[in-house]
C-alpha cells in the first residue's frame, strides 16, 4: 500500500489548478447510460472512483474510455452497446456511488440489477430513498441475494418528497425522471452544485428540467434522449478547492486556485475568513475562475456544524478540523450528516492534537504546533485532513493507506509539491 511521506513546516505559495469535481463526474458518467450514442465529458478528474465507474460501464457492455493520452481529462462513453444492465457486487462494494446506475438503467432498459451497496467507514449509507422514489414512479423493486432487482415497463412521473435531503438520491431520481411518462416533481431535492451540473448535461441530451439547484426540481419526461452535440465540461471540484484553502490557511502562504468557483464555497470561505485567512476571488480576462488565499501567523479557532448545501459541507469537516488543531482557542465541530465521520480524530491526536469527541460534536483545543508521526487514513476526507496536519506538524509524518486519498483527489501530492510542500509518495 502506498504511503505519503511529509515533512512539515513549509509555507505554500504559487498556483494550483483545481480538477473537475468527483461528485459531478460520477453521476455524469452514469447519465451516459440514458442515451444510445456517444457522450463526451471534459475536465474528468484522474481518480480511482472514476476508473471504477468506467469499469462498471464497460462490464455492462458500454464503451467507456479516456479519449487519448493527448486529452487525459476527456472521457468518451457510448452506451449504445449495453447488453447487461447489471452492476456486480465485486465493483459496487468498492464504490457505493455505483448505485447511480440504477435510475438510468431502469429508465432506459426497464430493468436493472444493482448490488445493494454496503455501508462504508463513515456510515451505513442506506439507499432507501432511492428505492422509495423509483417505486413512486411505478418501479417494481425487490432485494434478492444482496441485489436490488428493479423492473418497470415505463416509469411514470410522480411527485416525490424524500425523507431527507440526499445528493445521490436526487441524482438517481432526476436521471430516471428524464425518460418517465409525464411530469416528475422532486421536493426536498439536494442543491449541491454537482446537481445543476448534472442537469445541464441532461438538458444537452434533450431532457426537460427546471429548478435544478433549488429544493424543487420539475422534470417533463421525454421519449428518448440524444447524444449532446458538444462535450460537457465538468464543474470544478469545490471540495478539492476547499481542501487546498484549508492547507494554505494552516501552513501560511499565498496560493491561487485556478478554475475554482468561490460561489460554491461560501460557507467554507466565510469560516476561513473568520479564522483570519485573507481570501479573494474573481475571473481572469480569459474567463477562468480563481480563488486566492493568503495566511500569515496563527489562525483563530472557528466552530462550525455541517449541513446540506449551501451550508458548511460535511466533506470539508475533517479538513477544517485539522486547521482548528493549531489555531488559537477552542472550536466546537458538529457533524450532522453522517453518524461516524470523526475517525480522523484519533489519528490527529497521534500528531499531538487536543480533541475530545462527545457524540456528534468534537471539541478541538488549538495548540501551537503538532508533532509528526506515523498515521493511518481511514476514509477519503480523513486522509486529506491528515495530509494538512502533516504539512504543519514538526518533523516527519507518514500517512498510510492512501488508497483512500486516491479515490477522490487528483494527483494531490504533485499539486502540493508544486507550491512548496515537502511531500512524496512511497510506493508500497
Ligand atoms: C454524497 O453522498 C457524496 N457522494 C458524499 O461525498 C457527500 O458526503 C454526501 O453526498 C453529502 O453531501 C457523492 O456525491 C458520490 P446523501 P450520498 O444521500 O449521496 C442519509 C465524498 O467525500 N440517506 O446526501 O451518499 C445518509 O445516510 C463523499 O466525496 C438515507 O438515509 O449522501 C446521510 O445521513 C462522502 N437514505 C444523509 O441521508 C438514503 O436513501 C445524506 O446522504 C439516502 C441518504
Amino acid at each position: 500500500m502506498d504511503k505519503l511521506n511529509i515533512r512539515g513546516g513549509h509555507r505554500l505559495s504559487g498556483d494550483i489548478i483545481v480538477s473537475g469535481a468527483k461528485n459531478a463526474a460520477l453521476p455524469e458518467l452514469c447519465a451516459a447510460l440514458l442515451v444510445a450514442g456517444p457522450v463526451t465529458l471534459d475536465n474528468v478528474p484522474l481518480l480511482q472512483d472514476v476508473a471504477t465507474t468506467l469499469k462498471v460501464l464497460r462490464t455492462m457492455g458500454a464503451t467507456a474510455e479516456r479519449s487519448s493520452s493527448s486529452q487525459p481529462d476527456q472521457v468518451l462513453i457510448d452506451a449504445s452497446t449495453i447488453n447487461t444492465p447489471e452492476a456486480p457486487y465485486e465493483l459496487v462494494k468498492t464504490m457505493r456511488a455505483s448505485i447511480l446506475v440504477l435510475g438510468p438503467l431502469l429508465a432506459r432498459f426497464g430493468q436493472a440489477t444493482v448490488s445493494l451497496p454496503g455501508g462504508c467507514a463513515i456510515g451505513s449509507r442506506p439507499v432507501d430513498q432511492h428505492i422509495k422514489g423509483l417505486q413512486a414512479m411505478g418501479a417494481d423493486i425487490r432485494v434478492e441475494h444482496g441485489n436490488i432487482v428493479a423492473r418497470a415497463a415505463r416509469l411514470k412521473g410522480a411527485r416525490i418528497t424524500t425523507d431527507m435531503v440526499t445528493v445521490t438520491g436526487t441524482e438517481n431520481l432526476l436521471m430516471a425522471a428524464t425518460l418517465a411518462e409525464g411530469e416528475t416533481i422532486l421536493e426536498n431535492a439536494a442543491q449541491e452544485p454537482e446537481i445543476p451540473d448534472l442537469a445541464e448535461l441532461l438538458i444537452k441530451m434533450g431532457a426537460r428540467i427546471e429548478g435544478h439547484g433549488t429544493h424543487r426540481i420539475r422534470i417533463q419526461g421525454v421519449e428518448r434522449l440524444h447524444s449532446p452535440s458538444v462535450a460537457h465540461r465538468i464543474v470544478a471540484d469545490r471540495i478539492e478547492a476547499g481542501t487546498f484553502l484549508c492547507a494554505v490557511a494552516a501552513t501560511g502562504g499565498d496560493v491561487t486556485l485556478r478554475g475554482a468557483r468561490a460561489d460554491h464555497l461560501d460557507a467554507v470561505i466565510d469560516k476561513l475568513r473568520e479564522a483570519g485567512a485573507h481570501i479573494e476571488s474573481g475571473q481572469s480576462a480569459a474567463g477562468e475562475d480563481w480563488i486566492r488565499v493568503q495566511s500569515e501567523g496563527r489562525l483563530r479557532a472557528v466552530s462550525f456544524r455541517t449541513s446540506e448545501y449551501p451550508a458548511f459541507p460535511t466533506d470539508m469537516q475533517a479538513q477544517f478540523m485539522a486547521v482548528n488543531c493549531i489555531a488559537e482557542g477552542v472550536a466546537r465541530v458538529s457533524e450532522t450528516i453522517f453518524e461516524n465521520r470523526f475517525m480522523h480524530v484519533n489519528e490527529l491526536v497521534r500528531l499531538g492534537a487536543h480533541i475530545a469527541v462527545d457524540g456528534h460534536t468534537a471539541i478541538v483545543e488549538g495548540i501551537p504546533r503538532l508533532s509528526g508521526a506515523a498515521v493511518m487514513a481511514t476514509d477519503l476526507r480523513a486522509s486529506a485532513s491528515l495530509v494538512i496536519a502533516g504539512l504543519v506538524a514538526e518533523g516527519q509524518t507518514v500517512v498510510d493507506r492512501i488508497y483512500h486519498l486516491d479515490r477522490g483527489y487528483d494527483r494531490m501530492e504533485a499539486k502540493l509539491r508544486g507550491v512548496g510542500a515537502d511531500i512524496e509518495r512511497i510506493k508500497g
